[in-house]
């Protein structure tokens, strides 16, 4: 069993949007038993609340469904329960590494590292315009199968 933390600011749009891309990919794999899928933000702002209408619009119509995920932030107890702690962009990476307990063996990277695009940081779309939920769907659906590809591997 493997377990996959993402991670952005306010788990509205970024890392809700890996979650239910990723969770679909696994299940179209029947991996749903072999790895668990979980996302957070690193502040606090929107703990509770849904994904963005935005965000689930744009998933939905790519065959997504967010309507589940409710955010919440990140804990001290998720650097010992997951696997892989996967960051969109380099200040949540660097907020996670400054948060994980020296004892904790999560590998802590950017979710992009298992994208071939050049892309390094999946953009904040939260205070732009609709075009920035597809790029942030782009780039998600893109490094999900390249994540899956690499923990098919290891399982
Ligand atoms: P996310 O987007 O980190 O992808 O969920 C944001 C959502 C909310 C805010 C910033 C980014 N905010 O400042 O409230």
């Amino acid at each position: 069993m493997k377990k996959v933390l993402f991670v952005c600011l306010g788990n509205i749009c970024r890392s809700p949007t890996a979650d239910g891309v990723f969770r679909a990919l696994v299940k179209e794999h029947k991996l749903e038993g072999s790895i668990i899928v979980d996302s957070a933000g690193t502040a606090a702002y929107h703990v509770g609340n849904s994904p963005d209408s935005r965000s689930s619009l744009a998933a939905k119509d790519r065959g997504y469904d967010l309507s589940t995920l409710k955010a919440r932030q990140v804990v001290e107890a998720d650097f010992y329960e997951f696997d892989y702690i996967l960051a969109m962009d380099n200040q949540n990476l660097s907020n996670l590494e400054q948060m994980q307990p020296e004892d904790s063996k999560a590998l802590l990277q950017l979710f992009l590292d298992f994208s071939e695009l050049p892309e390094c940081e999946v953009p904040d779309p939260y205070y732009g315009e609709g075009k920035g939920f597809e790029i942030v769907l782009d780039l998600v659906e893109s490094a999900s199968e390249g994540l899956l590809r690499h923990m098919m591997k290891a399982v």
